[in-house]
């Protein structure tokens, strides 16, 4: 059967990773969570002083980008591939609120951007791979198949987010998580390399009213569709 390349992109915490999954699980794709990269890749300026509270040194981090070295290990129980950061699972340290104040503030790095979308180029490069990010559809894969752009209100991400936090024993309060979730939105759409917009090819799906299953049944009709084509 012909494989194709799906791209999900759209503002944080709008779902992309569970359907994303979802789909990768439903297909037997690969699914590669991008996001996860430039969160290692802020994990690892955080633990090395480079990034703190009120300072961030960026020629450092661009200095020392050759001694980080991201990858994913699929994990059987879990049923999806987890990232690492120079052999060490990270996996759940990335996830923190700490990293998402930081992160995009190293995605906007254009020697960082440039080494991981090589990266994520070659994951995917022989086809059958659903990925999720920022610039997936419009830089990564400007030829993929079939393209997706997420949006849902900033409330509603927050309050996802925030339940997600709460569930992992994080100490947060929701006004933080929304200001967070607003200022990613900022950055990560206004900053010079790639920022985050949609495709002119990409199909837009708000899912701020839509259930799990049913977002999940539209997308995947629409994969099977272009796939049999
Ligand atoms: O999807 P996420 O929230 O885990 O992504 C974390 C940050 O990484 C996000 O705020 C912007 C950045 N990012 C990016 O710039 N490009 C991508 N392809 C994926 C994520």
């Amino acid at each position: 059967m012909k494989k194709i390349t799906i791209t999900i992109d759209g503002f944080s915490s709008t779902g992309k990773s569970t359907v994303a999954k979802q789909l990768a699980k439903a297909l037997g794709y690969v699914y590669v969570d991008s996001g996860a990269m430039y969160r290692a890749v802020t994990l690892y300026a955080m633990q090395h002083q480079i990034i703190t509270k009120d300072s961030f040194d960026i020629d450092r981090l661009i200095s020392e980008l050759d001694n980080v070295k991201v990858s994913f290990t699929y994990n059987d129980d879990l049923g999806f591939a987890e990232v690492y950061l120079n052999g060490k699972n990270v996996e759940n340290d990335i996830r923190t609120l700490e990293v998402s104040q930081n992160v995009s503030q190293v995605a906007e790095i254009s020697e960082v951007r440039r080494m991981l979308v090589l990266q994520q180029q070659q994951m995917g490069k022989e086809k059958g791979v659903v990925m999720d990010g920022r610039d997936i559809g419009t830089v990564v894969f400007p030829d993929a198949e079939l393209k997706f752009f997420m949006t849902a209100s900033a409330e509603t991400r927050a309050k996802r987010r925030y339940k997600e936090l709460l569930e992992r024993n994080e100490v947060v309060s929701y006004d933080d998580v929304l200001k967070n979730v607003e200022s990613r939105d900022l950055i990560d759409s206004t900053r010079e390399d790639s920022p985050l917009m949609k495709a002119e090819d990409a199909i837009e799906i708000d899912n701020s009213n839509l259930s799990l299953v049913a977002q999940f049944e539209t997308l995947h009709e629409l994969a099977q569709t272009i796939i049999n084509q």
